[in-house]
């Protein structure tokens, strides 16, 4: 059977930038699965050559080394227009007789893409229930949902609620692009398919865990959404919780979305919520310097920029192991880290001289480079038993021949495929609103820990360093571990 895809928000950054670069490369190594037609949908008039031209450019730049004219013209023959105003009954009407023409009747499996404005979320659903498009009679009816998935656990739910009484739940992608990134998946890969870390990925080896999202990037011009979302909306809620489930899960019985999403919202459930004085023992927040001159930044705006939260996960596997999660704008560099930091050896023979070893730690980079480095103490040579931290380094880029996907390509498919296991689940978001919720309600309370300040370019506010050595600890602060080719 021929599918569809039907893409809201057509005119935006999402679809040039990503999508169509996506689904191009995937049509290039013939992974389209059965995808024969992509519509585009905005307001904007555009016929389906003009349309297909204006995204030449980016589809260029942004498949590298993928893009060439010809496979370009023979890709874009598959690619339509059709104007449409998602506030308009009338357009979803047009737009359902539109692809029945371009399907030419034949049963087609649809999937819909919710790049718009946020707020339109719940209109085009309820657009699309009106307009009889989702009724799967004649083939798959599925709908992909960008984030933010609400702003916070009250406007979530209501937007499940409301998206259930047009879709199923087995009809419904939530995206998180970072499930979408291949070392994200390896993790999996390197838990589930090992003999060797799963024994030890626990309370009983394990000192404590870091996940770092730094970005050198600063808001630049996206005040507007920015500022009233804050770090903890657009990074913790989303890509760093899952970052944490996939680190602290238990293995499924079966790798099926259902069973993942079983796994990872129990984590969830684990996590220990935080009460009274844990929010400013636990919690550091941050704003760069020059936040407030940002174009579009309210005055005297109390928006974080950089965060970081110990959060524990009272099971068996976990208990009393701290999960610091720390993300931040104009920090040093553009780094995505797991550090699984194990214990100390029971009793330090070698190299008490000199300094205590640090103790092992695997790092999993996530980007820029992809890898895994595993760090471990090994003997100076020629002196007498002093010891260093050497390196092993796996390089996921060269063991892809330096073509890592994007992590669009992966979701595209998998949401074409019907594969949802790398897509949020209802539960698991409102969940993970239910863990944000409480501490942006204290940060915006009276008893608020204090918004400290740091210089673009540095690892955050000097404050959340010296929060890590209050607890004996610091973090991992090294630029790529492993750089890119
Ligand atoms: C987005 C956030 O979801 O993720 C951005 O809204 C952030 O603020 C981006 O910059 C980071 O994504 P990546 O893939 O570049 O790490």
């Amino acid at each position: 059977m021929a599918h569809t895809i039907v893409i809201f928000g057509a005119s935006g950054d999402l679809t040039s930038r990503k999508l169509i670069p996506a689904l191009f490369s995937l049509f290039k190594k013939n992974k389209l699965d059965g995808v024969m037609r992509i519509v585009g949908v905005s307001r904007s008039r555009f016929e389906h050559e003009q349309f297909r031209s204006s995204l030449r450019e980016s589809a260029a730049k942004f498949s590298g080394k993928l893009f060439d004219d010809e496979s370009w013209n023979e890709f874009s023959r598959h690619v339509y227009y059709h104007p449409g105003d998602i506030k308009d009954p009338s357009d979803f009407e047009s737009l359902a007789k539109f692809l029945d023409e371009i399907e030419q009747g034949e049963p087609a499996g649809r999937l819909f893409y919710l790049s718009t404005m946020p707020q339109l979320y719940e209109q085009a659903i309820m657009q699309l229930g009106a307009a009889g498009l989702a009724d799967d009679t004649n083939g798959f009816r599925r709908v992909i949902i960008e984030k933010p998935f609400g702003t916070d656990l009250a406007t979530a739910h209501a937007l499940n609620d409301s998206i259930h009484k047009v879709f199923r739940e087995d009809q419904i992608y939530r995206i998180d692009h970072y499930l979408g990134k291949e070392t994200v998946q390896n993790i999996f890969a390197l838990r589930f398919a090992n003999s060797i870390f799963e024994p030890i990925w626990n309370r009983n080896y394990v000192d404590h865990v870091q996940i770092t999202v730094a970005e050198e990037v600063i808001i630049g011009r996206r005040a507007g959404y920015y500022d009233s979302a804050g770090i903890l909306r657009d990074m913790f809620q989303n890509h760093i919780l899952q970052l944490m489930m996939i680190t602290a899960m238990e293995p499924p019985a079966k790798y099926d979305a259902a069973l993942v999403r079983d796994e990872k919202v129990k984590v969830l459930h684990s996590i220990r919520k935080m009460v009274g004085g844990d929010f400013a023992a636990d919690t550091v927040r941050g704003q760069y310097k020059g936040y407030l001159k940002e174009e579009g930044v309210p005055a005297g705006s109390q928006t974080e920029t950089y965060a970081a939260l110990k959060l524990y996960c009272d099971n068996w596997r976990w208990k009393g192991v701290p999960f610091y999660l720390r993300s931040g704008k104009g920090m040093s560099c553009r780094t995505t880290q797991i550090v699984i930091q194990f214990r100390q050896v029971p009793h330090i023979l070698f190299g008490q001289k000199t300094r205590s070893p640090v103790g092992n730690r695997l790092v999993i980079q996530v980007q820029p480079a992809e890898g895994i480095q595993l760090h471990f103490e090994t003997k100076v040579p020629e002196s007498e038993m002093k010891t260093r931290t050497s390196t092993l380094d796996f390089d996921f880029n060269q063991a892809s021949d330096g073509d890592m996907p994007d992590a669009y390509q992966r979701l595209l498919l998998d949401a074409i495929l019907g594969d949802a296991s790398l897509f949020a689940r209802s539960d698991e978001v409102e969940l993970a609103w239910g863990i944000i919720d409480p501490i942006l309600a204290a940060w915006r309370s009276p008893a608020s820990p204090p918004l400290h300040q740091y210089d673009p370019g540095m690892w955050g506010p000097p404050e959340a360093n010296e929060w890590m050595g209050e607890q004996k600890r610091e973090w991992f602060d090294v630029c790529p571990v492993l750089s890119s080719h």
